[in-house]
């Protein structure tokens, strides 16, 4: 597993574009104040995906080390950047950042219904382990079940 070129750690600067991908991603979208105060907790960190000719951002990930747990807060790349690997990569640079800190899990939660997202998370190792009922607010006001996922991280 390698971080590749167009991944970063994500920086101050980077904040205001990341808040707006996040709430193109996520109907319970982040403004840069909560990303900024998730940054400022112990433990955490962020990368960003960069787009590989034009060097914009394109996506993002933030997670939180507590312990020996990394628990990935959240992962998002813009809709007309996605299917190229970005999201991938993403976690794959949380993941060996978390094994440099000494993490030695990986935890996460995903929507039920997130097919894309179950599936890069199942192809880096993550299993299911429990189940949150009615977790998600939808925007038409139904809920979703979360998946708990947790993988060990070899070090
Ligand atoms: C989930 C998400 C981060 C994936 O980002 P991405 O950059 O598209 O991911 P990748 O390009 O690395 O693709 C990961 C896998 O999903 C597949 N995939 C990506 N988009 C897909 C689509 N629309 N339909 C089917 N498969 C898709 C890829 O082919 C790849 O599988 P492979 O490794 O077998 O080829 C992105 O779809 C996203 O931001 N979604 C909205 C926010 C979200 O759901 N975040 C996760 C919350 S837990």
């Amino acid at each position: 597993m390698e971080i590749t070129d167009n991944i970063e750690t994500l920086r101050e600067v980077d904040i205001e574009i990341v808040s707006k991908i996040h709430k193109a991603c996520f109907f319970e979208g982040w403004s840069p104040n909560v990303i900024r105060k998730i940054l400022n907790t112990s433990g955490a960190f962020g990368m960003v995906a960069r787009h590989q000719t034009s060097k914009s951002i394109i996506g993002f990930a933030i997670a939180r080390i507590a312990a020996d747990e990394c628990e990935l807060l959240s992962l998002g790349v813009a809709s007309e950047n996605r299917a190229n690997g970005a999201g991938g990569n993403l976690l794959s640079a949380v993941i060996i950042r978390a094994m440099a800190e000494r993490a030695r899990w990986l935890f996460l939660e995903v929507a039920e219904d997130n097919y894309v997202a179950l599936k890069l998370y199942a192809a880096q190792g993550l299993k299911r382990v429990g189940q949150r009922l009615n977790y998600y607010e939808n925007p038409d006001g139904s809920r979703t079940n979360a998946i708990t996922m947790r993988c060990t991280l070899p070090y």
